[in-house]
C-alpha cells in the first residue's frame, strides 16, 4: 500500500469518528449513569450540594461526557475511556448521606483506580459481602476521612490488592483491624487514625513491605508494638500516639533507616527509652510523651539526628536540662513538660529558634534569661509550675510572636514589665501564682486577639486594670490588692464570659455598667469591699450563671428581680468548652491537652452544670424575695450572714436543682416551709441561727438532715433534731406516718438516708473540689489530677 493511502484513510477514520461517532468520544454511558445516581445518593434530589462543590459541573444535557467533569479522571488510552477516578472531598455538607447508598453505584465502574469521598457525612457502616468495595478490583488509592462511618473493618478489605493507600481517618469505626489487611502488598499509606478501633495492632501488618505511612493514632488499641516492625524498612512515619499500647519501644525501630516521624505519645509503654532512637539519621519528629517510660540516657549522649519537634513529656527527666538538646539547634517545639528537671534555663535554649517551648511542672529556678525573647519565632512559652523566680525580663516584649505566655505558678517578682504591650498576638497571658506587684499593670488594649488573662494570686495593686482589648472572654485578677472602685468601662469588653476578682480590695458600689456584658456566664466578686445596693440590672444579664457578692458590704433588700436570671432559671444546654474559646491550632495536639488542662478550672467548675447565687457574708435586709424560688437551674443558693427578716417563702421548695441551700445566721422567723420536702437534689442544708419555730417538715431529703441543719434557732422540733413537736404544735402533714408513731420509727429515714449520703458526697466533689464556691479551692497544677 501507498504511503498516502494510509494517510487518508486515518483522516477518514478521524472525520467519521468525529462527525458520525461523536458519542463513542464521551465516557461509557454505564458511567455516566452509575455516577449521577452516585451523585444524587449524596447530595439527593433536588440536589442540594455545599458551597462552590465540583459535582456543580456534573450532569446536564450538554456535558454528556463525564470525563469533562470535575473530579472525574478517565483513561483516555483506552478507546472507550472508562472512568478511574472519582475525587470530590468535602461536596456533602448539608446532611448526612448513607454510605452504602453512594457506594453501590460507584461499584459499577471497575475501573475505578481512586475514590476520595473525604469530608461528605457519609454514615453508615462500609457495604460488605457482594456491594463491598472488594468488587472494584483496581482500586488503588481509597480516601474516606472525616466521614461517620460506624461498624468495623471487615476481612474483605484484603481483596483489595492494588490498593496503595488506604485513608480512613476520623470516622467512628470499631472492632479490630482483620489481620487481612497484611494482604495489600502494594500498601504504601494506611491511615486508621481517630476511629475506635481497638484489639491489637495485627502482627501481619510487617508484611506490608512497601508501607511508607502508617498512622493508627488515637484509638484504643491496646497490645503491644508488634517487636518485628522494624521490617517495614521503608517507612517514613509510624504514628501509634493516643491508644492504650504497652510493652517497650521494638529494638527493631533501630533498623528503620527512612524514619522521620515517630509518635508514640500517650501510651502506656514502659521501660527505658533507648538512647539509640537519637541515632537514627533520618528521624525529625519523636513523641515519646505521657507514657510510662523512663531515662536513663546521659547528658551528653550521641544524637545523630536533627529533631525539628520533640515531646519528652512525663519521661521522668531528672537533673539539668540535658546538654544534647543544644546541638538541636533545628529545633520547633520541645515538650519537656512534668519532669523533675531542675537548675536553670541555660542560655543555649535561649539561642535555638523555637517555636514551642513547653517546661511546665518541672523544678526549673534561676531567671528567665532575656536572650529569649529577642528570638522572633517564639510563639508558645509554657513554664508555668515551676521555682523561677526575679523580674521578667525588660525586653519580653521584643518576642513580638507570642500566642501563649504561660508563667504561672512561679516565684516570678517584680512588676510585669511595660513591654509586654507590644507582643500583639498575645492570645493568653498566665501570670498567675507568682508574687507579682507594682500598682500599673501594661495596658495590653491593643492585643487584637487577647482573649485569657490570668494574674490571679499575686501582690498587685493600683486600680483594677481593665485596658485588655474587646476579645477578652476570660479574666481572672482574683487575690490581689486591687483597690479603688470598680472600673464603669469594664464594659468594653464586651465578649466577656469570666470575671472574677474575688479576694481584693476593691470598693464602691456596683456599676450598673455590668450589664453592658451580655456574654458574662460567671461574676464573681468575693470577699471585696463593695457596698451600697446589689443592682437590680445585673438580673438583665441573660447568661450568667454563677454569681458570687459574698463577702462584702452590700446593704439593703435582694432584689426580687434577681428571679429573673435566665442563666439560672435554666442552665443553656450548650456546652462552654474552652476549646470553643481558644480555636486556634498549633499544629500540635499536645498544646491543646496544655489549654484543655488550663481550663480545667472553666472546663469542670463547669459552668455547664453549675449554677450558683451566693450573697453570703453581707449587710442586707428585707425579707428573702420569693422570686428566688424560680432559679430552677440553681445548685447553690448561700444567703447566710445577712440581716434577713420574715418568713422563709415557701417558693424556696421549687428550687428543684439546688443542692446546698445556706439561709442560716440570719433573723429569719415563722417556720421551714413543708414545700421543702421537694427538694429532691438538697444534700447540704443550713437553717442555723435564725429564729425558726414549729415543726421540720419530714419527708424526701429533708428526712435526711441532722442536728447541724437546724441550731441555734428558737422552737423548731422534728425527728431530725430529736425534738418532739407538742401537740398544741400544727400537725405535721406527712401521709408515710400514722398518727402517734415515734419519728425515730419512721421508714424515710432508712429510704433517705443512702439517698442523701450519695449525694453529698457528689456535693462534696462539685462543690469542694471543682466549684468556685466561698472557699476557694486549692491551688492546682495546671495537668491536675
Ligand atoms: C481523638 O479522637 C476523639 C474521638 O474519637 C476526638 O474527640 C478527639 O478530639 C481526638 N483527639 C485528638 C487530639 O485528635
Ligand atoms: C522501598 O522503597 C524503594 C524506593 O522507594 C523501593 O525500591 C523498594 O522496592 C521499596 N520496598 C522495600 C521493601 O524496600
Ligand atoms: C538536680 O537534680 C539532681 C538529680 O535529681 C541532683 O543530683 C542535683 O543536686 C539537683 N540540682 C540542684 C541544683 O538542685
Ligand atoms: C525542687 O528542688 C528543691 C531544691 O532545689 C527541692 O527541695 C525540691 O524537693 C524539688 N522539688 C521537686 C518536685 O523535685
Ligand atoms: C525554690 O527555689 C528556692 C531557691 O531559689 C528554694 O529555696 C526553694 O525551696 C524552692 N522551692 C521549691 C518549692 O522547690
Ligand atoms: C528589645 O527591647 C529592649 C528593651 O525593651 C529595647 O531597648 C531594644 O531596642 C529591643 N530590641 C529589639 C531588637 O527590638
Ligand atoms: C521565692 O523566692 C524567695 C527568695 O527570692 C524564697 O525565699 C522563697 O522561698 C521562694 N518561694 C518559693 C515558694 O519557692
Ligand atoms: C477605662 O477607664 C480607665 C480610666 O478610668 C482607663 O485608664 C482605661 O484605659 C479604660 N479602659 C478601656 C478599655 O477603655
Ligand atoms: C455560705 O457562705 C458562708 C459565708 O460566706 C460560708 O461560711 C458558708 O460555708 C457557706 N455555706 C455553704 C453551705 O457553703
Ligand atoms: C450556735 O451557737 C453557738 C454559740 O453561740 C455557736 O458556737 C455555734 O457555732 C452556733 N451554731 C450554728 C450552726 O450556728
Amino acid at each position: 500500500m501507498a504511503p498516502g493511502g494510509i494517510r487518508i484513510n486515518d483522516f477518514c477514520a478521524a472525520f467519521l469518528a468525529l462527525f458520525f461517532l461523536r458519542p463513542l468520544l464521551a465516557c461509557p454511558e454505564e458511567h455516566r449513569l452509575a455516577l449521577l445516581e452516585f451523585k444524587s445518593a449524596l447530595v439527593g434530589e433536588p440536589v442540594a450540594a455545599g458551597p462552590a462543590c465540583v459535582l456543580d459541573s456534573w450532569g446536564g444535557h450538554r456535558r454528556a461526557d463525564c470525563c469533562r467533569w470535575e473530579g472525574i479522571t478517565c483513561d483516555h488510552r483506552r478507546p472507550e475511556r472508562p472512568v478511574t477516578g472519582v475525587a470530590v472531598p468535602g461536596c456533602n455538607t448539608l446532611r448526612e448521606a448513607a454510605v452504602a447508598a453512594a457506594l453501590t453505584p460507584l461499584l459499577r465502574i471497575r475501573t475505578l483506580r481512586v475514590l476520595n469521598l473525604a469530608d461528605n457525612r457519609l454514615r453508615g457502616e462500609l457495604p460488605a459481602g457482594g456491594t463491598s468495595l472488594a468488587g472494584l478490583p483496581s482500586l488503588e488509592e481509597l480516601d474516606l476521612r472525616r466521614n461517620s462511618l460506624s461498624g468495623g473493618l471487615s476481612s474483605e478489605i484484603g481483596r483489595l490488592r492494588s490498593l496503595r493507600s488506604l485513608v480512613l481517618d476520623e470516622n467512628s469505626l470499631s472492632g479490630e483491624i482483620p489481620p487481612d489487611i497484611g494482604e495489600l502488598g502494594g500498601l504504601r499509606q494506611l491511615s486508621l487514625r481517630q476511629n475506635q478501633l481497638s484489639g491489637g495492632i495485627p502482627g501481619s501488618i510487617v508484611r506490608l513491605r512497601e508501607l511508607q505511612i502508617l498512622d493508627l493514632g488515637n484509638n484504643s488499641l491496646s497490645s503491644e508494638i508488634p517487636g518485628e516492625i522494624g521490617e517495614l524498612a521503608n517507612l517514613s512515619a509510624l504514628c501509634l500516639g493516643r491508644n492504650r499500647l504497652s510493652g517497650g519501644i521494638p529494638e527493631t525501630v533501630r533498623a528503620m533507616s527512612r524514619l522521620r516521624e515517630l509518635r508514640l505519645g500517650e501510651n502506656l509503654l514502659s521501660g527505658e527509652i533507648p538512647g539509640w532512637l537519637f541515632t537514627i539519621r533520618t528521624l525529625e519528629v519523636l513523641d515519646l510523651g505521657s507514657n510510662s517510660l523512663t531515662w536513663r540516657n546521659g547528658a551528653d549522649m550521641r544524637t545523630d539526628c536533627v529533631l525539628s519537634w520533640l515531646s519528652l513529656r512525663s519521661c521522668g527527666i531528672s537533673g539539668e536540662l540535658p546538654r544534647w538538646l543544644s546541638r538541636q539547634t533545628k529545633l520547633d517545639f520541645l515538650d519537656l513538660g512534668k519532669n523533675r528537671i531542675n537548675g536553670s534555663i541555660p542560655e543555649w535554649l535561649a539561642e535555638i529558634e523555637i517555636g514551642g517551648l513547653i517546661l511546665p511542672e518541672n523544678n526549673l529556678t534561676g531567671p528567665l534569661p532575656s536572650r529569649m525573647f529577642q528570638s522572633q519565632s517564639l510563639s508558645v512559652l509554657d513554664l508555668s509550675g515551676n521555682n523561677l523566680s526575679g523580674e521578667l525580663p525588660e525586653n519580653i516584649g521584643n518576642a513580638t510572636a507570642i500566642i501563649m505566655l504561660l508563667l504561672g505558678g512561679n516565684n516570678f517578682s517584680g512588676a510585669p514589665p511595660p513591654s509586654l504591650s507590644k507582643i500583639r498576638r498575645l492570645m493568653m497571658l498566665d501570670l498567675s501564682k507568682n508574687r507579682f506587684s507594682g500598682d500599673r499593670f501594661p495596658r495590653l488594649d491593643e492585643e487584637p486577639f487577647l482573649s485569657f488573662v490570668d494574674l490571679s494570686s499575686n501582690r498587685l495593686s493600683g486600680e483594677v486594670p481593665t485596658s485588655f482589648g474587646s476579645e477578652m472572654k476570660f479574666l481572672d485578677l482574683s487575690e490581689n490588692q486591687f483597690s479603688g472602685g470598680l472600673p464603669r468601662n469594664l464594659s468594653s469588653m464586651p465578649l466577656l464570659l469570666h470575671l472574677d476578682l474575688h479576694s481584693n480590695r476593691i470598693s464602691g458600689q456596683l456599676p450598673g455598667t455590668l450589664a453592658g456584658i451580655p456574654t458574662l456566664r460567671s461574676l464573681i466578686l468575693r470577699s471585696n469591699l463593695f457596698e451600697g445596693q446589689i443592682p437590680a440590672v445585673i438580673s438583665e444579664l441573660p447568661a450568667l450563671q454563677i454569681l458570687d457578692l459574698s463577702g462584702n458590704r452590700f446593704t439593703g433588700g435582694i432584689p426580687p428581680e434577681l428571679g429573673n436570671l435566665r442563666g439560672m432559671i435554666r442552665a443553656p444546654s450548650l456546652s462552654f468548652a474552652v476549646r470553643d474559646v481558644f480555636t486556634f491550632d498549633l499544629a500540635s495536639a499536645d498544646v491543646s491537652v496544655v489549654l484543655k488542662g488550663k481550663l480545667q478550672k472553666l472546663e469542670r467548675g463547669n459552668l455547664d452544670i453549675y449554677s450558683t447565687l451566693d450573697l453570703s457574708g453581707n449587710e442586707l435586709s428585707g425579707e428573702m424575695p420569693p422570686s428566688l424560688g424560680n432559679l430552677r437551674a440553681l445548685k447553690l443558693l448561700n444567703v447566710s450572714g445577712n440581716n434577713l427578716r420574715g418568713e422563709i417563702p415557701a417558693e424556696i421548695g421549687d428550687l428543684e436543682s439546688v443542692e446546698t441551700l445556706d439561709l442560716s445566721q440570719n433573723d429569719l422567723s415563722g417556720g421551714v416551709p413543708q414545700t421543702f420536702v421537694r427538694l429532691r437534689a438538697l444534700a447540704v442544708l443550713r437553717l442555723g441561727g435564725n429564729r425558726l419555730a414549729g415543726p421540720i417538715p419530714d419527708g424526701g431529703q429533708m428526712s435526711t438532715m441532722d442536728e447541724t441543719s437546724f441550731a441555734n434557732n428558737s422552737g423548731l422540733c422534728g425527728s431530725q433534731i430529736r425534738v418532739l413537736c407538742s401537740r398544741s404544735q400544727p400537725p405535721w402533714k406527712n401521709p408515710n406516718q400514722s398518727h402517734g408513731e415515734p419519728w425515730f420509727f419512721w421508714r424515710g429515714v432508712a429510704v433517705g438516708y443512702p439517698v442523701g449520703l450519695c449525694l453529698a458526697i457528689s456535693a462534696l466533689y462539685f462543690v469542694g473540689v471543682f466549684g468556685p464556691t466561698a472557699n476557694p479551692p486549692p491551688p492546682r497544677h495546671r495537668w491536675g489530677r
